[in-house]
């Protein structure tokens, strides 16, 4: 056989002549030979064929797509029909299609399959089944007439005859030809059986029945002798009452995937019974369901596994009723989860080929190869296993699984190929670069079958295995610790049973590329300029390039160039590959490798940068308890960023914040940056706050913290109370008292206002007067009793003190303060003041006043000289120059 030629291959864009070879006889085929074994096209289907059909014939259809075309044979029940050894006037061969003419069911019914075939393998078809389809007939004897009382079910028994296909329908004639019984609640016919079922007989039910067959496939129709139905008036003239009694009970059912199925349930009783059906266990019926024939019929379309179960059907009537209870199993024919494929593979080499097909139950796998069966395994897995392929074992397999429900099938072409050396399309590399020192592998892979045995020579000296060079499996050539005398001409010689070849390069070493500054292990601050450096000697005739990777991400220059950057370089600095990191951040920190690579070998190195800076904002903060003027919070430790944290700073924010940013330190103003939680005091009570913490370092104060959520403190008493409080009176009995209120953020709880307390100065007894409204800023009082009479000229003093509340309590009184009363009466005559712009008349008057005791004050004389100012026309007058002297003088 070696003798014969070589090479099998279907590779199209093989250049040179192709050549075929199975079992020993060479074919030959032009250059782009791309031949194949035969692929169905068209496969046979099962036939049911009708005698007495006015064509007299079955075609049986095969077609395959082959190169070269194939040639058809058949075998009916496994045996070969002989078409051209023994011409038959029945068979004929029409394309790869097998025609029977006026076929006989003795010598034609079975089981076919098409044989296809060309020099790649053989396969066989699907298999078809030739059946001859009847429909027999009733039998000639005469119906027992059925007698019935009237109330009470009857069945009439159909009896049909045998009949292929099996599906066959069932109706019932009445009293004649074409007259057709209807169905409905009271009356049902079983499309299993045939038999018809009254659920109740009435006397209009008295005539003949007749069960009528019909084969939809076949066209005919056969019917039964009549059945005279003979109904009995009642014992006593009147109906009984039976209870529901099923008499058309649904079996254990076994339903393929996706199918359709029909469950029957039918009850005698009366009155006519009513049919409920059910999914045991289960809450509804599957929703691809359908009722029909008054209740009498489930029709389940496309079952699924999850429909599998026990399903009742229960029949009711006012006297009782009755159940029929039976399981649904679904079960699928074969699906391929693996299969074979058209495969080319070396001869001797291993191979194995399977097949995993699922189904329910699990299918068999049968093995063909070239039409012939090579053995079966159970359970959905089969595999072919070869050693070491031959010739032999070219050729077409087929692998099909099967179960109850169906069959599938899967075929593959194996082609075993063979050729000598060749090492057209992959030569050993003509220019063979190996650093010195270094590991140096030559490739030596030619396209050969079987594999071939390789050998290697440098120059004309053979080469062997040593502790240094070693030819490897795969042909390639080893060279360790390489040194300038390895240079030369090496050659991969490759020889097979089929040939032999051989390819040569030449081999030069170079300098070693090593690398001469590393980079060094750097700690910077962020923002900060990194470079780590990176320089290396090579072998000038080389080119350099230098890869920087963090923590082994190769750095890609071009798309991180607002990162990194290559340190520029004059053009005789030659290799220098610092690397630059413009803007260091906390994300450089890493290690840094730099790879010094030329085409021949390489180095690497590596250093570890770190990055300090502020510490990260602290993770979520925490209000986990609340008080009226602190709080305790929580939160956890943000990242350090190589700096251990020295202290935090909370910071709050509360309603009256003026602005987004107005975040005022908190007390206690730094925490140790040990800490977790802490206690924040001399808070306001009943405020809105948000708060938030501020890691810092040696290098300075972080980003805050998220802010917490809104918490509000709890209330309490005020303690503020209004400020600049102040009065007089008025000649009406009026008294005027005045104070600045309290800002909000002192309220401290609802409800706030003041309260004002006054009394003349001898009395024992306040006045109080609250004030609910806070913002309030004056109160007037007016009573008789205060209005002064024109003798009543003397000056009355008044004190006054106010305080806050709110819901919670009061706050402190202020001091008290005295007012004057009435005021108009209080300051001295104009006349007195302004009688010229005079300095002797300003302190002659000056000095009266103050004589006088009605006045008894320099406060009270103040008050009068600004209340004089603010009334306007003397701010231009020449005598506010002298006012201030005045002052000064008291
Ligand atoms: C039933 O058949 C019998 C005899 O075949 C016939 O005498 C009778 O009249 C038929 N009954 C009806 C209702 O057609
Ligand atoms: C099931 O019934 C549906 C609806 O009648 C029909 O379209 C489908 O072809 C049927 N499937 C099978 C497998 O008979
Ligand atoms: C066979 O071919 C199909 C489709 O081309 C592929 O999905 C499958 O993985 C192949 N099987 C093997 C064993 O190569
Ligand atoms: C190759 O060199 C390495 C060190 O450079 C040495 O350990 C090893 O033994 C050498 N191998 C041979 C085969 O000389
Ligand atoms: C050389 O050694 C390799 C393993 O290092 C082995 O696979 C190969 O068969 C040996 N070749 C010869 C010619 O001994
Ligand atoms: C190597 O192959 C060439 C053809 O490619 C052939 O001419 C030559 O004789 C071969 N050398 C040896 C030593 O076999």
């Amino acid at each position: 056989m070696a003798s014969t030629a070589l090479l099998l291959l279907a590779l199209s864009s093989f250049p040179s002549l192709t050549v075929a070879v199975l079992f020993g006889e060479p074919r030959i085929y032009g250059e782009d030979a791309t031949g194949y074994g035969p692929i169905f096209e068209e496969e046979p289907v099962d036939v049911v064929y009708i005698e007495d059909s006015p064509d007299g014939r079955i075609s049986m259809n095969c077609r395959a797509r082959a190169n070269p075309p194939a040639t058809y044979r058949w075998r009916r029940d496994n045996w070969e029909i002989k078409l051209k050894e023994q011409p038959d006037e029945h068979y004929s061969l029409v394309g790869g299609n097998l025609v029977i003419t006026n076929p006989i069911q003795k010598k034609h019914a079975g089981t076919y399959v098409c044989v296809a075939r060309n020099i790649y393998g053989t396969v066989i078809s699907k298999e078809a089944r030739v059946k001859f389809g009847f429909l027999g007939e009733f039998p000639d004897e005469e119906r027992e007439p059925v007698y019935v009382k009237e109330g009470q079910g009857a069945v009439l028994l159909c009896v049909p005859p045998k009949a292929w296909p099996q599906e066959v329908t069932y109706r019932w004639i009445y009293n004649e030809f074409p007259v057709f019984l209807n169905t409905d609640r009271r009356r049902f016919v079983s499309q299993k059986t045939g038999n018809l079922y009254i659920a109740k007989v009435e006397a209009q039910d008295a005539g003949n029945y007749s069960c009528f067959v019909s084969s939809p496939v076949l066209g005919k129709s056969v019917f039964s002798k009549f059945i005279p139905l003979i109904p009995l008036p009642p014992d006593d003239g009147e109906e009984r009452k039976y209870p529901a009694d099923i008499r058309v009970k649904f079996p254990d059912t076994t339903a393929m995937l996706a199918s359709n199925i029909t469950l029957e349930c039918f009850a005698l009783g009366n009155p006519i019974p009513h049919i409920v059906w059910r999914k045991v266990d289960a809450t509804d019926l599957p929703a691809n369901h359908e009722i029909s024939e008054s209740g009498a019929v489930l029709h389940l379309f496309n079952v699924q596994y999850e429909d599998v179960g026990f399903y009742d059907c229960e029949a009711i009537n006012t006297k009782g009723k009755d159940w029929h209870k039976a399981w649904l199993y679904v079960e699928s024919a074969p699906e391929w989860a693996e299969t074979i494929n058209n495969t080319m593979k070396d001869i001797g080499s291993e191979h194995t080929m399977r097949c995993v097909a699922s189904g329910k139950p699990f299918p068999f796998i049968r093995w063909y190869k070239d039409g012939y069966m090579l053995g079966f395994t159970v359970y959905g897995k089969g595999e072919l296993k070869f050693s070491s392929l031959t010739f032999a074992d070219s050729g077409m397999y087929q692998c099909i699984a099967e179960n109850y429900w169906g069959i599938k099938y899967a075929n593959a072409e194996l082609r075993v190929i063979a050729c000598a050396p060749t090492f057209e399309f992959n030569p050993v590399k003509k220019q063979l670069l190996g650093a010195k020192d270094g590991r140096v592998v030559i490739e030596c892979k030619p396209r050969a079958a079987p594999r071939p045995r390789f050998t290697w020579t440098k120059g004309k000296e053979l080469l062997y295995n040593s502790s240094r060079i070693s030819i490897m499996f795969d042909g390639s050539l080893e060279i360790l610790n390489a040194t300038k005398n390895d240079e030369g001409v090496y050659t991969c010689f490759a020889e097979n049973d089929r040939g032999k070849a051989n390819s040569s390069g030449y081999l030069t070493i170079t300098e070693a590329t090593s690398i001469t500054v590393a980079p060094e292990d750097t700690e910077v601050r962020v923002g900060d300029e990194v470079i780590l450096k990176c320089q290396a000697s090579y072998d000038p005739m080389l080119d350099i390039t230098f890869i920087w990777a963090i923590d082994f991400r190769v750095i890609d220059f071009n798309a991180e160039w607002q990162q990194y950057e290559r340190v520029m370089v004059g053009l005789n600095e030659d290799g220098v590959g610092d690397l630059r990191i413009l803007n260091a951040q906390i994300w450089h920190e890493g290690r840094y490798t730099c790879t010094a690579q030329t085409v021949v070998d390489s180095d690497t190195a590596y250093c570890d940068l770190k990055i300090v800076g502020v510490p990260g904002p602290p993770g979520v903060i925490r209000v986990e308890e609340i008080a009226d003027t602190w709080v305790k919070l929580w939160w956890t430790k943000g990242a350090e960023h190589n700096s251990p944290i020295l202290y935090y700073t909370i910071q709050t924010r509360h309603y009256w914040a003026l602005y987004e940013d107005d975040w005022r330190n908190a007390t206690p103003t730094v925490l140790d940056g040990s800490m977790e939680k802490a206690e924040v005091t001399d808070l306001y009570p009943w405020m809105e706050y948000q708060f938030r913490i501020i890691a810092t370092n040696e290098h300075g104060s972080g980003e805050a913290s998220i802010p917490s959520l809104k918490i509000k403190t709890w209330d309490a008493p005020p303690v503020v109370s209004p400020t600049n409080l102040a009065g007089y009176g008025g000649r009406n009995g009026e008294i005027i008292i005045t104070w600045t209120p309290v800002e909000p953020w002192y309220f401290y709880g609802k409800k706030f206002g003041y309260i004002v307390a006054f009394k003349p100065h001898d009395a024992y007894d306040w006045w109080y007067e609250t004030i609910s409204d806070p913002e309030t800023r004056r109160h007037v009082h007016r009573d008789t009793y205060f209005i002064p009479t024109e003798e009543d000229f003397q000056v009355r003093e008044f004190q006054v003190k106010i305080k806050s509340f709110n819901v919670k309590g009061d706050g402190p009184y202020t001091l008290t303060k005295v007012i004057y009363y009435p005021r108009d009466g209080l300051c001295p005559p104009l006349k007195l003041w302004f009688g010229g712009c005079q300095w002797l008349t300003l302190e002659q008057a000056y000095n009266s006043i103050l004589r006088d005791t009605r006045y008894r004050t320099a406060e009270r004389l103040d008050s009068c000289i600004n209340n004089q100012l603010n009334r306007g026309p003397f701010h231009n007058n020449p005598i506010s120059c002298h006012l201030g002297q005045i002052l000064e003088k008291i």
